[in-house]
């Protein structure tokens, strides 16, 4: 084929925070706003990229993929040309510019639709093949090795998997994925506060890290291996912050295994009440949550119609996602937006999202 296009939605993850990394478990689902990748095959060994949203444009050499300094925004497709390549496809020369609406820094996952979109539409354009999840695993190697995120494989295998109105269960050691129908009536609020944190992937990685010493301390393979009972009796045995970064991870799969069984029985009552949970333990125990998120996790909680609220996604920044009653999601968000206005000044973006189909 001398042309292809390729789709991929953003995600927002509703529990399970920072597990994936940790061989846990997670709760997310494909959203309706994502990335498009599209294009044509050169004659030559040239990789041309152009964004449209940052009206920025790259040329390399396929001989010379290096991770981009002056150009960071290009290094997500870059990485997946890394990786085919590295994976034994002979990728060829091409074009292609990316579009969509998944602003940057929202905490929506650009990032994953922009790797998950570059891969299909390389795939297709050399007319090949890849299992659903060796494609979420290749885009998750590309932003670990050549973005240089640690990051799990919960961006990209929800990017993947999603399907219109379910949440993507996946399970990051035995790595199941199930989809379990999200309840009928009930919506999903996005806000951001546009706030980026300048120091995201170091902040990101040193939590990484301070998981892994919780684990190594605790004498397990990962945070995983311990349930929240276990650690009740174990916890003391760690230092004050390795405590805090264990208590919160342990405690996320617990809530997600909680909230998947509410899901299954149509619980919303309940789900709501562990997202809020999981807020919390995000700001006292991992510290990833901000003076925004926080406000705007305070405020969404009083509004009529809101069921929980929490930061979504790595954190030090981003946005908030709030579970309500679909019938007041539009005056949740209307309020949601001016409260929050009133106290700080600034504008946030909120909108309703709708649960989408995967890439794949
Ligand atoms: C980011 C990472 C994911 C995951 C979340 C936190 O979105 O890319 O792999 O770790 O943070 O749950």
């Amino acid at each position: 084929m001398n042309v292809a296009s390729a789709y991929a939605p953003g995600r927002v993850e509703l529990l399970g925070n920072h597990t994936d990394y940790n061989g846990g478990v997670v709760l997310a689902a494909a959203i309706d706003r994502g990335l498009t990748v599209a294009g044509s095959a050169r004659d030559d060994d040239r990789i041309v990229l152009t964004s449209e949203s940052l009206q920025r444009r790259l040329e390399v050499s396929l001989r010379e993929l290096q991770p981009q300094v002056e150009e960071r925004w290009a290094n997500y497709g870059l990485g997946v040309v890394r990786e085919l390549i590295d994976a034994g496809f002979p990728v060829r020369g091409f074009e292609a510019a990316v579009r969509g609406e998944l602003p940057p820094g929202a905490g929506l996952s650009s990032s994953a639709a922009f790797e998950v979109a570059t891969a299909l539409f390389l795939l297709k354009l050399h007319g090949w093949t890849l299992d659903p999840l060796a494609l979420a695993q290749l885009c998750q190697r590309a932003e670990n090795e050549f973005v240089g995120v640690r990051s799990g494989l919960l961006d990209q295998a929800t990017s993947v998997f999603g399907k219109a109105d379910h949440v993507v269960y996946l399970d990051c050691r035995s790595l199941e994925v199930r989809t379990i129908p999200f309840p009928p009536g009930l919506a999903l609020l996005i806000a951001d506060p546009g706030k980026k944190h300048a120091l995201v992937h170091g902040e990101y990685n040193a939590r990484r890290r301070e998981c892994f010493a919780a684990a190594e301390a605790l004498g397990v393979p990962g945070l995983r291996d311990v349930s929240a009972v276990e650690f009740g009796k174990v916890g003391d045995r760690l230092e004050p912050l390795l405590r805090r970064r264990a208590a919160h991870i342990i405690g996320e799969n617990d809530r997600v295994w909680r909230a998947a069984d509410a899901l299954a029985a149509g619980d919303a009552a309940t789900f709501g009440s562990l997202m809020n949970a999981s807020h919390e333990s995000s700001r006292t125990n991992f510290e990833n949550s901000t003076p925004e998120l926080d406000r705007l996790v305070g405020i969404a909680r009083t509004l009529p119609g809101a069921l929980g609220s929490r930061l979504t996604g790595g954190g030090f920044g981003g946005a908030t996602v709030t579970l309500a009653h679909a019938a007041d999601a539009a005056s949740i968000a209307t309020e949601l937006q001016a409260q929050f206005a009133r106290a700080t000044g600034e504008t946030a973006k909120v909108f309703v999202c709708e649960i989408a189909d995967g890439a794949a």
